[in-house]
């Protein structure tokens, strides 16, 4: 499977450091941004991932990923000229031939963080549908910021709603989404809603109503966060700092995931460092390979 980050949005809300560089590069923590979500694909076992992103970012997120050969992936660029909703990536994805009709993919926005135990097993189970598609659901105490999903008394979806004013359920939508080959004729097939986007939850909702919309509900033991404001990446980058310093463990090293998915050898790992062995980040990637 094939995988897109749609790091779009001109991230108002953390203007003025918008102003100065992407949403998607400020950080959590001790990472950029973006490294969350590519964690995200990459533990799902996705290789070749689409970057969409206005033009003026695009250029630092090529500067930070380059092609992606030192994670043993493949990484290419495309852009979204003006917020024209989640779902025209895919109609993105195939005019750049990264993506072709037949073709399953995993998208992920740019500003959301997953994190928890059993994740992996999880995504690595959802991009392997072949087909419909899979996307889960998360209870927030505010559900009218996301899209909400309702589910009858077996657990089976039976409506999805974009921002309602008054939400069916507490159960948001959160920013990843697997798709199988029909994805494109669907996407291409959508009407921009009322505010002008092609709407995410009107393209799962075609999949709701062909009766092939799985959607999961990630369960109260796993972490959701967007970054959306300031409190919101403080909240982030201290959820960040908290685990890791009592663990030890890195959330989102992309050179960690890429070696333990024997994507790049010690060697590519040990190149990849060299010039971070002073830093806190450079000595922990150095321990894996000692
Ligand atoms: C978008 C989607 C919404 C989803 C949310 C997750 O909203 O439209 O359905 O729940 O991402 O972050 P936006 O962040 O564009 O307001």
């Amino acid at each position: 499977m094939k995988g897109i980050i749609l790091a779009g949005g001109s991230g108002t809300r953390l203007y003025p450091i918008t102003r100065a560089i992407s949403k998607q590069i400020t950080p959590i923590y001790d990472k950029p941004m973006i490294y969350y979500p590519l964690s995200t694909l990459m533990l799902a076992g996705i290789r070749e991932v689409l970057i969409i992103s206005t033009e003026r970012d695009l250029s630092s997120f090529k500067e930070l990923l380059g092609g992606g050969e030192h994670l043993g992936m493949m990484l290419s660029y495309a852009v979204q000229d003006a917020p024209n909703g989640l779902a025209e990536a895919f109609i993105i994805a195939d005019r750049e031939k990264f993506l072709s009709s037949g073709e399953s993919c995993g998208m992920v926005l740019g500003d959301n963080l997953f994190y928890g135990h059993g994740l992996t097993g999880r995504l690595k189970n959802a991009s392997s549908i072949e087909k419909g598609a899979l996307i889960f659901g998360y209870y927030v105490q505010n559900p009218q910021s996301y899209g909400v999903v309702e589910f009858d008394e077996k657990g089976k979806a039976i409506s999805l709603e974009e921002k309602p004013e008054t939400p069916k359920s507490h159960f948001a939508i959160p920013g990843l989404y697997f798709y199988d080959g029909t994805v494109i004729d669907k996407a291409k097939s959508l009407k921009p809603s009322k505010r002008g986007e092609l709407e995410i939850t009107d393209l799962n909702r075609l999949y709701l109503e062909e009766d092939t919309l799985i959607v999961e509900d990630m369960g109260r033991g796993m972490a959701w966060l967007d970054t959306g404001t300031h409190d919101d990446l403080l909240d982030a980058a201290n959820f960040v700092r908290t685990i890791q310093h009592r663990q030890g463990i890195m959330i989102a090293s992309i050179e960690e995931i890429a070696f333990r998915n024997k994507w790049i050898c010690k060697e590519q790992l040990a190149e990849n460092i060299k010039d971070l062995k002073k830093t806190r980040y450079g000595q922990y990637l150095m321990d894996l390979i000692k």
